[in-house]
């Protein structure tokens, strides 16, 4: 297996995310709130590039099963249903409803790679999920990108990913990765044993404590307590359910 990490989304080259399976990394907090979204039933959540697009989008959908979702540079959205903590999605209302969701980075990101064959979003919550379903997909080159913050570094993304990497290397001692992913495995070793303090010290951390989201932070850390994986398939959000059987020999 070759995995290929970019930490930023403007080194990922034009095209590049075509008919690929791409990893998207998010702690921060779309990946990790979506990830909770389906662990308390909701049916699909549809992300959106615009909080426009997101308006035009429910429109289209029977307002009783369909709620409004996310955030601009961090708050939640006037006529908004939802901000975007994970303990908003932890509602039992969310049973059954579509989502449309918008959001500063992870949301953009998806929309942009919609010729990615499947999109698989990462957080801390659901790591260990999201790795066995990529080893039962039996891939032999492996996209993971960073959703960062508008455009620039994101210290927890860049964790989360080499914690993958990480995850996978002690599966697939043959892996191999290019700088970027090695860089954020060496990222991964300085921060693995205090995820909860790496939250409070990234600079997106920091931001959402300064603005009374504290305790989105602590509902990031929560390594693996979420064991699905939302796949994001023709711009739809649904997920995948462990046990993942192997992929069939030739798919
Ligand atoms: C994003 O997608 O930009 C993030 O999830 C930002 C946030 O809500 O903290």
């Amino acid at each position: 297996m070759k995995c290929e990490l970019f930490l930023l989304p403007a080194e990922l080259p034009d095209f590049h995310a075509k008919g690929r399976r791409v990893v998207l990394v998010d702690v921060l907090r779309a990946c990790t709130s979506l990830s909770v979204a389906l662990a308390a039933g909701a049916a699909r959540i549809i992300p959106a590039e615009s909080v426009e697009e997101a308006k035009q989008l429910l429109r289209a959908l029977d307002r009783e099963y369909a709620l409004l979702a996310g955030e601009m540079d961090g708050r939640k959205l006037p006529g908004f249903d939802l901000g975007n903590s994970p303990a908003e999605f932890r509602e039992p209302t969310l049973a059954g409803k579509t989502i449309v969701f918008t959001s500063t980075n992870g949301a953009r990101l998806m929309t942009r790679m919609v010729d990615a064959s499947e999109q698989v979003l990462l957080s801390f919550v659901n790591l260990a999920a999201v790795g066995d379903y990529l080893l039962a997909c039996g891939d032999s080159d492996l996209t993971l990108v960073c959703a960062g913050q508008e455009g620039r570094f994101s210290l927890e993304d860049a964790v989360c990913a080499g914690m993958l990497c990480d995850w996978l290397r002690r599966r697939e001692p043959t892996a191999r990765f290019n700088d970027s992913a090695s860089a954020a495995m060496v990222l991964y070793s300085a921060h693995e044993h205090d995820l909860p303090g790496l939250l409070q010290i990234c600079e997106h951390g920091a931001f959402l404590r300064e603005n009374g989201m504290g305790d989105d932070l602590v509902a990031a850390a929560r390594l693996n307590t979420v064991p699905l994986v939302p796949v994001v398939r023709e711009g739809r959000i649904t997920a995948a359910l462990p046990p993942f059987a192997p992929a069939p020999p030739g798919e």
